[in-house]
């Protein structure tokens, strides 16, 4: 094989690596999200970075807020938990974020059984 074989050979050789890397990266990305639970919106990689060296994601994902509750979580664990100081555009992205996707919910638990569906009492079906 001459020299332009070899070019030939490597041009052969780029196109599937180069689709193999996208495939790659591309798996990693969903295995991101997996993997952290985070919604994938602007700012999770933040959270990602900022957020998951003490406690796991769920931590943050079970929690929901508005941008000031979320704030008084990070002083308090500033504050109390040894969280350092963050950079102030990375905290802003980081409150974005949450704020944003883990905004305040009118109801953090399921209502209650309509009344047709509880079981009897059996103090009162008692004869
Ligand atoms: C230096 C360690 C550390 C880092 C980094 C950290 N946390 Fe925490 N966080 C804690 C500890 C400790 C607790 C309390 C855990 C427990 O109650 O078991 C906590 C609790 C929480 C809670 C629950 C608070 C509550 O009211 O119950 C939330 C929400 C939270 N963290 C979000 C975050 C977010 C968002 C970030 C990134 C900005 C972050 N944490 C980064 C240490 C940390």
């Amino acid at each position: 094989m001459g020299i332009s074989g070899l070019k030939m050979a490597a041009n052969l050789l780029k196109g599937p690596f180069a689709l193999g890397t996208i495939a790659l990266l591309h798996l990693s990305a969903s295995y991101a999200q997996e993997a952290t639970g985070l919604i994938r919106e602007d700012g999770w990689q933040s959270v990602q970075e900022n957020c998951t060296r003490c406690h796991t994601t769920q931590m943050i994902t079970q929690n929901s807020g508005s941008r000031e509750v979320w704030k008084s979580r990070i002083v308090w664990m500033q504050a109390t938990q040894g969280l350092e100081q963050l950079n102030a555009n990375v905290e802003a992205s980081i409150l974005d974020y949450l704020a944003t996707n883990y905004g305040p919910r009118a109801v953090s638990r399921r209502a209650g059984l309509g009344e047709h569906l509880l079981p009897d009492i059996p103090s009162s079906s008692a004869k």
